[in-house]
């Protein structure tokens, strides 16, 4: 019997495809969430997390899909919270792992030789390296866009669209790390102080910032799902989030407020 808090939240459904949210699996660190999407029984598991959560996860989306289902795990960026599960998944699944391609010669640093030695093929082979300008994914004949975020927060770092549910997976993008994922935005203003510090010292530049939310207008977002806290639902919510945004200083916009200098003796 499936304990109740392994219940995903559905962010959207039809006959062909589904999205789910898995949330507070983890007991300690940073809380995160586990997107997956399925499309005619072909499945895509977004930003897995790490050691912390992937026994409840593993447990919880097995309630939903079968493992061989699962054909791709979607990384955003090469973060601790974001596939340090890497070895297990390896192991309990048959997904390609996609990572931009300025961090795929780091992940093999997280697959140990005895996990090594049990995958039937080598740890490079399960990694698809995503250049720089993005691309576009199919699963099960749905297509999914890779698109870039760089520097928002990390030097290589991708969004999720899901162009049939329209919902854009935003990676850290919109995180707010101390809110119950459970509930959505109700009221951006009320939600304003919860982002603020999270996007003024972890993303690297408004200038990235800005061509992000460009790009992004020219989608159709109904949600943006960001993967720490609440998302975004519906096209004011999320266009109030992009507002706030594109005006946010934020990462190098701010270094005089760091001082470089020696630390006293
Ligand atoms: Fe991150
Ligand atoms: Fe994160």
């Amino acid at each position: 019997m499936l304990d109740q808090t392994l219940r995903p939240s559905v962010l959207f459904s039809d006959a062909q495809h589904t999205c789910w949210c898995f949330h507070d699996l983890a007991h300690a660190g940073v809380d995160s969430n586990q997107y997956v999407i399925v499309h005619a029984g072909r499945a895509a598991l977004l930003d897995p997390g790490g050691d912390l959560s992937f026994k409840r996860l593993l447990q919880a989306l097995g309630e939903h899909i079968d493992m061989a289902q699962l054909d791709y795990l979607l990384a955003s960026h090469q973060d601790p919270d974001i596939i340090t599960s890497l070895p297990r998944w390896l192991l309990h699944s048959r997904a390609q792992v996609f990572i931009p391609a300025i961090w795929e010669r780091f992940l093999p640093h997280l697959v140990s030789d005895i996990i090594s030695d049990h995958l039937k093929v080598s740890v490079e082979a399960r990694i698809t390296p995503l250049p720089d300008a993005g691309a576009r994914l199919d699963l099960g004949g749905a297509q999914i866009l890779v698109l870039p975020a760089h520097f928002l927060h990390s030097p290589g770092n991708f969004s999720y669209y899901d162009t049939h549910a329209r919902i854009l997976f935003s990676g850290d993008i919109g995180a707010a790390t101390e809110v119950d994922s459970l509930q959505v935005v109700e009221d951006f203003q009320a939600h304003e102080p919860a982002l603020r510090f999270f996007h003024q010292r972890y993303m690297a530049s408004n200038r990235a910032a800005r061509r992000w939310v460009a790009m992004v207008r020219q989608l159709d977002v109904q949600i943006i799902a960001p993967q720490h806290g609440p998302c975004f639902v519906g096209p004011a919510m999320v266009e109030e989030f992009l507002c706030w945004f594109e005006d946010l200083p934020m990462g190098v916009d701010n270094i005089d407020d760091f001082s470089y200098a020696l630390p006293p003796p």
